[in-house]
Order: C-alpha cells, then structure tokens, then sequence
C-alpha cells in the first residue's frame, strides 16, 4: 500500500494566503494536509490531490460548546482525516476518556482518525517494553467499545520526546514498536491491515531510514512540514 504523509501545520501560518501558497505546493498524492481550522474551507477548496484533515474534533454534533469544532462540521468542509490524540492536545489536559469519544465520533461520521499514541521519555528511558506497556494502555484506552472498520483507522506512533526536539527516533526502535501495535491492532480489534505511521522531528534527511521500512507505513510530519522544499523532498522519498 501507498504510504501517506500528513502534514501537521500545527498553529501555522499566519495568514490565508500563506496557507494557500504552501497548499498548493503540497497538493500532492498520497498527501494529507491538516491546516488549523481557519483555513480549512480556503485549503480544501484548492486541493486537487492531497486529502484534508483537520487537527481536532469534538465528539458531539451540535450544541452549546464554545470553541469547539464537530466532526460533523468539518465534514462539510470535505475533511476527511482527524488527528486525534496529539502530544500538545493531551498536554493541555486531553485525556484518553475523550480521545475515545473524539475516536468514536469520527468514526461514526466515516471520517479517518488518526489516533497519536506514544511514550514520553521518563517512560522510554526505562527501555523497550516499558514504552510497549504505556502505548498499549493508551490504545486500550482510545480505542474502548469502537467499532472499528477495516480501513478507517490510522495509528501515528510518535513518541513525545521526539516531537519537535529534532532528536528522531532510531528506525529499528520505531519498527519494533510499529509492529508492536500491528499486533495488537490485529488480535484484539480485528483489523486485517492496520496504518501505522511514525512522527516525531521527521526531516527531509533521515525520512528515508522510516519510509523505507515496510513497516512503516508513512510519516506524520510537522515542523518540516512548513518548509516546502524540504518537504517535498519527504514526499518524493514516500512515493520511492
Ligand atoms: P515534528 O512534529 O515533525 O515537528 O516533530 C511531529 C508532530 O507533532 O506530529
């Protein structure tokens, strides 16, 4: 299968018309571009063969919640992934209670989550397993009483330490915790052929170690995401 690459604008750019310049320069296939929801409508309206996604959701349809934003919302605006679960939401206190209400709305609106799960380092220096125990409780967790279809769910492994300190992971370390989640995707939700992706300080230099691997089934990109000329080169490495 094709890999895919999301690019995780985060709280950038700064202004539309700077988003719809880097849009256009990444409306790529294979491609998911997740701008910040003010300019959602203006990018989706440009994008020819990369897909939408949006940053967040909320799990209920309608209703008396200020400042959030409904998965049933932004399927208006032709969003067709959610990222769900970052590092930087659960820091402000998103707990793995509504990361599953947020899952299970996007899946209920046939949306793709893209479920983030990962280790900080206080967990990962202890070694392997124990970031293969805190991962398997988060996805326990996230992903309680979701029906799951075959082809709706992504899974990004990005370890926090790894986020945004240009301090990547090592790609065997990656793998083994890719498979890791392969497997448990497999015996305990039934998915066939689980989408694992890998994030945390992806550049334009070491994206080749991940997407080569065929575990790896791509990569959530945020930081070089920004950068087109670098990311480009990320997606040419993609398509290899
Ligand atoms: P980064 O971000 O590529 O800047 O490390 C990745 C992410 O937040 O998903």
């Amino acid at each position: 299968m094709r890999k895919l690459i999301i690019a995780n604008w985060k709280m950038n750019p700064d202004s539309p018309g700077r988003a719809l310049r880097l849009a256009r320069f990444e409306d790529k296939k294979g491609v998911v571009i997740a701008p910040p929801f003010p300019f959602l409508g203006a990018v989706g309206a440009v994008l020819r063969r990369a897909k939408l996604g949006a940053q967040d959701a909320f799990w209920l349809p309608k209703g008396a919640h200020t400042g959030e934003v409904s998965v049933h919302q932004l399927r208006h605006l032709r969003v067709a992934y959610v990222i769900l679960g970052h590092s930087e939401r659960r820091a402000l206190g998103e707990s793995d209670v509504m990361v599953n209400q947020k899952v299970k709305a996007t899946l209920a609106e046939g949306l793709t989550p893209i479920l983030c799960v990962g280790e900080p380092w206080s967990v990962r220096k202890k070694g392997i397993p124990a970031a293969k125990r805190f991962v398997k409780n988060q996805l326990q967790k996230d992903l309680e009483n979701c029906k799951l279809r075959i082809e709706n769910l992504i899974i990004a492994y990005e370890p926090v330490w790894a986020i945004g300190t240009g301090r990547a992971d090592k790609p065997s370390d990656t793998v083994e915790m890719v498979k890791f989640v392969k497997n448990l995707l497999t015996t305990h939700y039934s998915l066939l052929t689980p989408r694992v992706l890998y994030g945390g300080s992806v550049t334009a230099k070491n994206a080749a170690a991940f997407l080569n691997r065929p575990e790896i089934d791509g990569a959530l990109v945020g930081g070089a995401s920004l950068k087109p000329g670098e990311f480009k080169k990320i997606v040419e490495l993609a398509s290899l």
